[in-house]
């Protein structure tokens, strides 16, 4: 979603602000711009913007020699207003009175977040003369500045905050004081990063965008506002009181650039998928053996949460979280309930968030999100707290994120950075944490013998080959996307464990190939959706073979009578044999309780050749952005 990047300098920063936003790019956007305070002949606030990719921003700088010491850039994710070139950021304000859409811009302003309050507070701001350039929630806060700077832009920033409700992270100068940069957030993330020399100053959304410029990172705090001058910055929370580096140390934070290599493939989703073996092997590298501090491990441990203790107090499980996360939460919700007999329950976090629930101070949170970011989730977790439940955990895939840190406990998963906006690895990888969550919360109440931690523990390592094994299915996987890249409709059906994986399946094929695909369990087939199905409506099932199998198969006989078509993905011992209408892919083996995390990988693989079959832009699908930064 929006990506920040800006710095002050004393050697022109257009090119690592470009740099950073192709870095950021990865989120997902429709817009992207950057503006400096330009020294140069008619010296001023001067930007370029583009609605194409951030290559194509880069070209236009480079064509008209933008430059400067100091600058700020962008990439946009529409919310409020259309992708168009004048609602992309940067916004400048531009004075007021008749002739205010030609007076040179003053203020230079990006944002991430929405802000709620923008429409009153720009019928407020056109009464006093401005005019206004966008249809952005942005835009006003540009002109808020504005409208109260007196000489000091820290004060002006800091006096326009008070005005604003809604969640944001900005970054804004004003050219009258060309080596200052002003940054505040509330609700989205915001880091500082300070460069090699100790002059430098950046901020960022993400300490992906300042990978290769710096690895000295600060993370702002809920409230934070900085002042950033040449080698220096002053830091406030959110009572405006002075904070000391103690309080928000510098960190050294390695964080991989998104412009990973792509290697043999062709996607960063294919990449991706493929990796998942080793995505794996690394997020269960040094599991020897059940023990509840596997989830004490995270950077700023909160005295007292000690898993161990919150394990053995817990009664229940609140599983929160959005899209694929949510669909790992549902698969882990079987586990939870038939290893650990632990009564769990799965919420979207947009629903939880907003609806009355009876709270139980014994539940443990657990919230799932690959980017610890996703803003749905971090309010589901801040209300379930708010509702006084204390116990949190999160199962995440990036250390240093804003979940990790708001959380009691964490597992951090080893999926490595994620680019394609599909998930897939990162998928796979939570499961792997949400398994060993099960298991942990089995041995805690007693229900969990040596022996069958064993033998759980050795299916776990069997992981990484078996999903070897399975990638090695894409040939046959590829004959069945040739099928479905016609198609305008599909169906998913599971049972058990496997609904919320036919769930998944679903997702993947409609956010990549644009086809419009439900999933079901079975059973529900004869209670509705049967009436879709037809000869031109595929149906995939997944079939293992566990007890619901037979179950499944007079299911599978319910959507042949109808002439639907049968795509299945049974297990190496089940007797299902490829036939008129009838399309078998055999997995090698049979998993067991972990079957799910790889009989997801030939619906990942499904949906990526249907997607390139029919052309689609398969990293970066339309609407979508990799980080769900707003709600
Ligand atoms: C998955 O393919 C999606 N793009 C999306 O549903 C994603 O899982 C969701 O936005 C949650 O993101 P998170 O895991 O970063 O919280």
């Amino acid at each position: 979603m929006c990506g920040i990047v800006g710095a002050v300098s004393t050697r022109n920063i257009v090119p690592v602000l470009v740099q950073g936003l192709e870095r950021l790019e990865y989120r997902g956007y429709d817009s992207c711009g950057v503006a400096v305070y330009a020294q140069d002949a008619t010296p001023g606030l001067k930007r370029a913007r583009s609605t194409a990719r951030v290559a194509e921003l880069a070209e236009q700088v480079a064509t008209t020699h933008l430059e400067g010491t100091l600058g700020i850039a962008h990439t946009r994710w529409a919310t409020h207003g259309a992708p168009v070139v004048h609602n992309a950021h940067p916004h400048f304000s531009h004075g007021t009175g008749l002739d205010a859409a030609s007076k040179p811009g003053r203020i230079a302003l990006v944002h991430n977040g929405i802000i709620e309050n923008h429409d009153e507070l720009r019928a407020a701001l056109q009464a006093r003369g401005y005019v206004f350039d966008s249809q952005t929630d942005t835009e006003v806060i540009a002109h808020l500045v504005d409208s109260l700077y007196d000489g000091d832009l820290f004060e002006a920033v800091k006096s326009a905050l008070t005005h604003l409700h809604g969640a944001y992270a900005i970054a804004v100068f004003c050219k009258d004081e060309p080596q200052r940069l002003v940054g505040a957030r509330a609700g989205s993330p915001l880091i500082l990063g300070v460069g090699k020399d100790g002059q430098e100053l950046f901020l960022a959304s993400d300490a992906m965008a300042l990978a290769g410029v710096t690895d000295q990172i600060v993370y702002l705090e809920e409230g934070d506002l900085i002042d950033m001058q040449l080698g220096k910055y002053w830091l406030f929370d959110k009572a405006r009181k002075p904070v000391s580096p103690a309080q928000r140390p510098v960190k050294t934070v390695v964080a991989h650039s998104g412009a990973a290599e792509l290697g043999p493939y062709r996607h960063y989703m294919q990449k991706e998928i493929f990796e998942q073996p080793r995505a794996i092997a690394d997020t269960l590298e040094g599991v020897e053996g059940i023990t509840p501090e596997l989830f004490d491990q995270q950077m700023n441990h909160q005295p007292g949460a000690n898993a161990a203790r919150v394990f053995a107090q817990i009664d229940s499980v609140l599983i929160l979280a959005c899209g694929t996360s949510y669909y790992s939460g549902c698969t882990a919700k079987y586990w939870l309930e038939s290893i650990a007999k632990i009564p769990t329950q799965v919420e979207v976090a947009s629903e939880y968030r907003y609806r009355d629930s009876v709270p139980n101070p014994n539940t443990l949170v657990v919230t799932i999100t690959q980017s610890g970011e996703t803003a749905d989730t971090l309010a589901a977790l801040r209300h379930a707290q708010s509702l006084g439940m204390h116990h949190t955990l999160t199962i995440c895939n990036v250390a240093t994120s804003a979940m990790v840190r708001e959380c009691s406990l964490a597992y951090v998963t080893r999926a490595g950075v994620e680019i394609g906006v599909a998930s897939t690895k990162a998928f796979t990888a939570q499961l792997a944490g949400l398994f060993l969550l099960t298991l942990c919360l089995a041995q805690a109440k007693g229900r969990l013998s040596d022996a069958e931690e064993q033998r759980h523990m050795k299916a776990m390592r069997h992981l990484p080959a078996a999903l070897q094994a399975v990638l090695a299915l894409e040939p046959q996987v590829m004959a069945w996307a040739d099928d479905f890249a016609s198609c305008e409709n599909a169906l998913f059906l599971g049972r058990g464990l496997h609904y919320p994986i036919a769930l998944e399946g679903a997702l993947k094929l409609k956010e990549i190939s644009y086809i419009h695909a439900e999933a079901y369990p079975a059973g529900e087939l004869k209670h509705g959706p049967l009436a879709l199905v037809t000869s031109s409506m595929p149906v995939v099932t997944v079939a293992p073979n566990d007890a619901l199998l037979e179950k499944l198969k007079s299911n599978m006989h319910e959507v042949r009578a109808r002439g639907g078509v049968l795509y299945v993905l049974a297990d190496a011992d089940t007797r299902i044999e490829s036939g008129e209408g009838l399309h078998v892919i055999r997995m090698p083996e049979h998993y067991g309780e972990l079957s799910p995390m790889l009989h997801v990988v030939p619906l990942q693989l499904l949906a990526y050749h249907t997607a390139c079959a029919r052309g689609t832009d398969v990293d970066k699908p339309r609407n979508l952005a990799k980080s769900v930064t707003v709600e």
